[in-house]
């Protein structure tokens, strides 16, 4: 694993932003793993500006994303879904068709992840993948278990994790109590994976992840295993 601390934001943000241009740089067609939460938000600044300088180029990546919130489609504002055009699709050259999210309408949510851990696969698996950390430890929405799901699942959002998602919705009430997230399969079959974590708050969880037991307890020790880890941690 290479451990990367920075001091500011602004550092995470650019130094995660070279790491995923040099992966669409070396492999022009990458099928990049994305992440949404607010840590990720300067790195697709960064992207975007270089997208817009000429430096990178979009248009034969493939995107997948980590998860959706159950219930919400893609032209309510706090889907994941819209999160990501907003965020990054709209902004840089990607094909919108090349752009994966679970779909967390799906009738059938089983059928759902099934069919996009098969995409994935179809796709050849994920070159690199951008993953967030939750505050107890949940990469994607694979919150803490007696035991790690690999397949694209349903779970249930613990209370933590709906307290630290309500800052962006109007009221807590309104955070879905459910999501869509890919397992633990699709991310540790990625050949690459970048975490980044920003700021005091994170401090204890990213030492227990990936300084203390594996357990999925703590979903993101998981990561110990994998054979090519960077982990970005800023500070302040
Ligand atoms: C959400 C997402 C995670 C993300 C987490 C942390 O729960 N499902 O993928 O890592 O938020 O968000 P933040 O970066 O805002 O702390």
């Amino acid at each position: 694993m290479k451990f990367i601390k920075v001091k500011t934001y602004e550092e995470l943000s650019h130094k995660a932003a070279l790491l995923i241009a040099a992966q669409m740089t070396v492999k022009p067609n990458s099928v990049l793993g994305l992440a949404t939460g607010s840590t990720p938000v300067g790195t697709y600044k960064e992207l975007i500006k270089m997208n817009q300088a000429g430096d990178i180029d979009f248009s034969t990546v493939t995107s997948v994303n980590l998860d959706e919130y159950v219930g919400l489609d893609g032209t309510n504002d706090q889907s994941y879904r819209y999160f990501m055009n907003d965020n990054l699709f709209d902004h840089v050259n990607i094909r919108k068709d090349h752009t994966f999210v679970p779909n967390g309408c799906a009738e059938d949510l089983k059928a759902e992840g099934e069919a996009y851990d098969a995409m994935i696969k179809e796709l050849g698996g994920i070159d690199l993948q951008l993953l967030g950390i939750g505050l107890d430890g949940h990469i994607g929405f694979n919150e803490p278990d007696e035991f790690f799901t690999g397949a694209t699942h349903e779970v249930v959002l613990d209370e933590s994790t709906i307290e630290a998602n309500a800052r962006f919705f109007e009221k807590k009430e309104d955070v879905p109590t459910t999501a869509i997230t890919m397992g633990m399969m699709s991310i540790m079959q990625a050949k690459k994976v970048l975490l980044v974590a920003n700021g005091a708050k994170k401090k204890e969880i990213v030492e227990k992840s990936f300084f203390g037991p594996i357990t999925p307890k703590v979903p993101a020790s998981i990561l110990q295993l994998h054979p090519d880890v960077t982990v970005i941690y800023a500070e302040e």
